[in-house]
């Protein structure tokens, strides 16, 4: 394999790009999810050549065969975080080793090739530079990156493919959920997210394929949410369709599902356990029963529930539904302790505050 830790990006700029009153009108108000920025970097693998032909090019379609991999085996892995503005005009990641990290235990999991952290780090720096224009400057605004590697080779036998092409592309990012102090949550019965053994630590595109059926229950139901329970006994609180779950109680202490191989390890859950245990708070990662979740949120024992993760950030939970019950927690709006954190963490990522554990990745 080529060593192409580090490669030189060929540049080619968009012909038409959006123009200056039209980005401004929609970085005024973004949302999420519905606008891509100018360009995207594009980076091929061969099993010959490893990693090459890095480029940033127009943001554009793709022409892709019928009978390409991924269309049919679904091998593709992605991974989700954001460019945030800084006081000084300049501009950082958040903790962007992680996501390499995890980029590659994707890889690792998905019989795909993995991306020296070098590479992957430059193509972050590569998109940001080239759409500084797009990060929002309003309260909570970012540029959400989302890197992805896919399965290119055209053949539709069964096997790990040889050559993959990987892309970043950015979206301009307000909330997530747009207006909800917090959000409800439908508990999904029939459907489980992953399985032991199965892909569920890996940020495979697999994995949301298989949750939207429990989501479009959840919309159906008036939820926000999808909460999935384990698969072995249909009880034990894994995590939402894509974020994490922590859950507090009234002696102020901090509870999250452990990682075991079924959930995705979030690196917002990280940073907030990491920032709850600085305050001295006590934290469990501990396995939590959806029945004692409906007891201790009726006796008052459980103060807050929250969800978090990059698009999410910190968002408060108040009301769970089931088939049969609801339950509410606290007095269902953002919890003390929930906007504490999330306002933490928040003014670490936006360079407002000191950076004791080195998260902050400036990139100029
Ligand atoms: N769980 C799932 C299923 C997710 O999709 C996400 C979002 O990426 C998370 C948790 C939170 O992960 P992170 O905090 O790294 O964004
Ligand atoms: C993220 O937070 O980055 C995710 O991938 C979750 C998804 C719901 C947007």
């Amino acid at each position: 394999m080529a060593d192409a830790t580090i490669l030189d990006f060929e540049f080619e700029a968009h012909a038409n790009p959006v123009s200056d009153t039209n980005r401004a009108e929609a970085l005024a108000n973004p949302g999420f999810g519905q606008i891509l920025a100018d360009h995207m970097v594009q980076i091929r693998y061969s099993e010959e050549r490893g990693w090459h032909d890095a480029r940033v090019r127009p943001y554009g379609p793709l022409s892709i065969d019928p009978a390409c991999a991924v269309l049919h085996y679904a091998q593709e892995i992605f991974e989700g975080l954001k460019a945030y503005r800084l006081p000084d005009g300049g501009a950082a990641l958040f903790r962007p080793e992680a996501n390499a990290k995890r980029f590659n235990e994707s890889a690792a999991r998905m019989a795909m090739p993995e991306m020296p952290e070098a590479l992957f780090l430059a193509s972050l720096r590569e998109i940001v530079r080239t759409e500084r224009n797009w990060i929002p400057d309003i309260e909570g605004g970012s540029l959400y990156l989302r890197p992805f590697m896919f399965a290119s080779q055209n053949y539709i036998g069964v096997r790990p493919a040889s050559e993959f092409i990987y892309l970043v592309i950015a979206s301009p990012a307000g909330s997530y959920f747009k207006g909800a102090e917090s959000v409800t949550l439908w508990t999904s019965e029939h459907y489980t997210r992953a399985a032991p053994g199965g892909t569920g630590a890996a940020k495979c595109g697999g994995n949301y394929a298989s949750s939207l059926v429990a989501q479009q229950e959840a919309i159906r139901e008036g939820c926000h949410q999808v909460v999935f329970l384990d698969a072995v006994e249909r009880r034990w609180v894994e995590e939402l369709g894509g974020m994490n779950i922590m859950f507090v109680f009234e002696d102020g202490s901090i509870q999250t599902p452990p990682l075991g191989g079924t959930i995705l390890p979030g690196i917002t859950r990280d940073s907030l356990l990491t920032l709850a245990r600085d305050a001295g708070m006590t934290v469990r990662e501990e396995r939590y029963g959806i029945d004692q979740w409906k007891a201790d949120a009726q006796s008052g024992r459980l103060r807050e529930a929250f969800a978090c993760g990059t698009a999410a950030v910190v968002t408060s939970i108040g009301k769970v539904r089931g088939r049969d019950f609801e339950f509410t927690i606290g007095n269902q709006g953002p919890g003390l302790v929930a906007q504490k954190l999330k306002s933490d963490l928040v003014a670490i990522q936006r360079g407002r505050a000191p950076d004791p554990h080195g998260w902050v990745h400036r990139l100029f």
